[in-house]
């Protein structure tokens, strides 16, 4: 049997989840977006009015949430305590609040446990920040998506432009680099290139150009 797993990691807005789907559909594998896994946590957190900041607290309420993957068409939606969050969970504040709770070590742990039970059974890409390093550290492909900051804060911009949301650029762009510095230094799994990933910096590239150059480093690995 020919499993194929594909690894993606990379900061905000690198493009991981664009990328990640189409590679999916070309190659009729399941996608696996692990910061919805965190974000449903976060948001928990907030909906029962849990301060992020204290841990203990944070991990005392974990043993509350439940995380349910499932796939409707090939759309991953996620289920918090049976409720369909994978809208609910896109909000900025849910972003931010992931990067906190995605810090502590048992926070980790439940995620980590869940996403690779997932990925004995079925080919598979998974985007998150520890993939590589952490979750699948023998996939067949590891991807590091990179790209400059304000590039990422501009497509984060348009994104919710595109939601019809309100956006100041300066502000996502400051929330990037808070959220990058957060997930870059924290002491469990931070966001990290792994030694065997390949480096792709997509300030300059299309999403095409980024799909045909992962296609190539597949081809040639398989
Ligand atoms: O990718 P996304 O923006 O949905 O991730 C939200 C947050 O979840 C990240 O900023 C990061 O702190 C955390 N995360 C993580 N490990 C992953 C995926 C996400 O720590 N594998």
């Amino acid at each position: 049997r020919d499993v194929l797993t594909i690894a993606i990691d990379g900061p905000a807005g690198a493009g991981k989840s664009t990328i990640a789907k189409r590679l999916a559909k070309d190659y009729k594998i399941v996608y696996v977006d692990t910061g919805a896994m965190y974000r449903s946590v976060a948001l928990y957190m907030m909906e029962h009015h849990i301060d992020l900041d204290i841990e203990q607290d944070v991990v005392e309420a974990l043993e509350q949430v439940h995380i349910r993957i499932e796939y409707k068409d090939q759309v991953q939606h996620i289920y918090l305590n049976e409720e369909d969050v994978t809208q609910k969970i896109r909000q900025q504040s849910v972003g931010e609040g992931a990067s906190k709770v995605s810090a502590y070590l048992p926070v980790r742990k439940k995620m980590v446990m869940m996403q690779q039970e997932m990925a004995k059974m079925t080919s598979l890409v998974m985007d998150g920040r520890d993939i590589g390093t952490h979750v699948l550290t023998d996939a067949k492909v590891k991807i590091f998506l990179n790209a400059d900051v304000m590039i990422r804060a501009k497509r984060r911009y348009n994104e919710l432009l595109e939601k019809g949301e309100s956006a100041d650029l300066n502000v996502i762009a400051d929330e990037i680099r808070e959220r990058d510095h957060r997930d870059m230094n924290r002491e469990h799994a931070p966001l990290i290139q792994a030694h065997d990933a390949h480096l792709l910096d997509t300030s300059k590239m299309s999403i095409d150009d980024v799909v045909h150059a992962i296609k190539k480093i597949i081809e040639m690995r398989r």
